[in-house]
């Protein structure tokens, strides 16, 4: 492939912003990509190169990009105006909507990313329980607030034994203090969780998880797990938080808390909630939410942005009128059978994780409960397959912790192709 448009840019845009991305997680290195536009499932790069991808902006894209009912929404709200610091109609239908769609959500505040949705869910549970310490899992990721950016990734002796887990910070510029408000414990681990709560559950404001290992590989819950959680939090008087911001509007209408029928205190979302415009929300336990105002802060400039809330507005009244989720299932579903049996075909030990919407595959490792386990996992392996993908058209994420996300664009021909594309790639990287 010819990249010299990529290359240019690639000059052009180190020498304005920190490593030429505005997000460190689009740095693939020298290979690092730039975008000139995408549709439905669909993307092309600088240089003019097509990919069926399945990176979906980490998840937003539920519907495809630049989706016609969505953005016509937007355009035509646009209009009359984007930002008033004053209430609107539209923003109130997005709430009354998602407080339709999600069991026990009983109110709700809007944010503008999935950072700011979960920072204010700490703040309200130190709040509320008048508590200060933080229980969170190994490899779970909940945006790059100081609070939460805890144990994300590190190799698994870093973490040290799961008795007593060492809490690692995700950035140099964290304050070490921090780390004596949070609690990291791996992953699917019944018994160190119960232990963890024995000892600590007292003082532990809440317990945030996302309900899969959504930023490492996928990796499901065991059943059993989150009501094991959710029990415990109850005996312990603790705050139950279920990040959803991958898994809402994704998994089910109702998000993981609908699809596990669970009950957590309170919800973050984001993501596919406006199809790649910029909204998130808060929510949860009416009794918890309305502590906001009376004492609490909560809000931002842009918490009512109108391209993210009309965004929101077309994208959740599309989910609700048409079964977009269940299709999404079946055509992931073939899509995993296909890797899956790619794989076995080819000889190569691996596992599948995940859901049919948002999945991954761990390789040269036969099961994988949490992040210890899959940092044994082949990365290596996963990304020179991905590598030999991007040849052939087909774009999953060059991190192998990110899932493969599909959208509602994602037809039964662009499933055979990449299936196609993923038996070459799987067979070049053999040879
Ligand atoms: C589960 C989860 N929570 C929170 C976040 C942070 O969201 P944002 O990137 O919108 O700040 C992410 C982002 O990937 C996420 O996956």
């Amino acid at each position: 492939m010819n990249k010299a448009k990529t290359i240019a840019l690639r000059e052009r845009a180190l020498a304005v912003t920190p490593l030429g991305v505005n997000s460190n997680f689009r740095y693939w290195g020298a290979e690092t990509p730039y975008v000139k536009k995408a549709k439905g499932c669909r993307l092309w790069d600088v240089d003019g190169d097509e990919f069926i991808e399945y990176r979906m902006a980490f998840g937003p894209i539920i519907l495809g990009h630049a989706y016609d009912e969505v953005d016509q929404k937007v355009i035509s709200e646009i209009k009359e105006g984007v930002l008033f610091a004053m209430t609107g109609e539209l923003e109130i239908e997005v709430e009354e909507m998602m407080i339709d769609m999600i069991p026990g959500l009983e109110s709700v505040r809007l944010a503008c990313s999935g950072t700011e949705a979960t920072m204010h869910a700490v703040r309200i549970a130190r709040a509320y329980t008048g508590r200060e310490l933080i229980l969170k899992f190994e490899g779970n990721y909940h945006g790059l607030n100081d609070h939460l950016l805890w144990s994300t990734y590190a190799p698994a002796e870093a973490y040290g034994n799961a008795r007593s887990p060492i809490a690692i910070a995700g950035s140099s510029g964290i304050p070490e203090s921090m780390g004596n408000l949070v609690v990291t414990l791996p992953f699917n681990d019944s018994e160190a969780f119960e232990r963890a709560m024995y000892v600590y559950g007292n003082s532990i404001a809440a317990v945030f998880t996302e309900p899969c290992q959504g930023n490492c590989g996928a990796m499901l819950p065991e059943p059993g797990f989150l009501e094991l959680v959710q029990s415990k939090c109850r005996e312990y008087g603790a705050l139950f938080i279920l990040d959803e911001v991958k898994t809402g509007f994704r998994i089910h209408n109702g998000g993981a808390r609908a699809y596990y029928k669970i009950k957590p205190d309170l919800m973050t979302y984001a993501k596919a909630m406006g199809n790649g415009y910029p909204i998130a929300a808060l929510g949860g336990r009416r009794d918890i939410m309305e502590i906001i105002g009376h004492g609490v802060s909560q809000g931002g400039t842009y918490t009512n942005n109108k391209p993210g809330v009309a965004g929101a507005w077309a994208t959740l009244k599309l989910l609700k009128e048409k079964p977009i989720l269940k299709t999404i299932e079946k055509r992931g579903k073939r899509l995993m059978q296909g890797l899956d049996e790619i794989l076995t075909e080819a000889g190569l030990v691996h596992c599948m994780n995940g859901y049919p919407a948002m999945f991954s595959y761990a390789l040269g490792i036969e099961r994988t409960r949490n992040q210890r386990d899959w940092n044994q996992s082949d990365k290596a392996l996963y990304l020179e397959i991905a590598a030999e993908m991007y040849k052939r058209g087909v774009m999953p994420d060059n991190d192998a912790r990110e899932p493969w996300f599909l959208s509602y664009s994602h037809q039964d021909a662009d499933i055979d192709k990449t299936l196609e594309a993923f038996r070459e790639s799987v067979k070049a990287v053999k040879k």
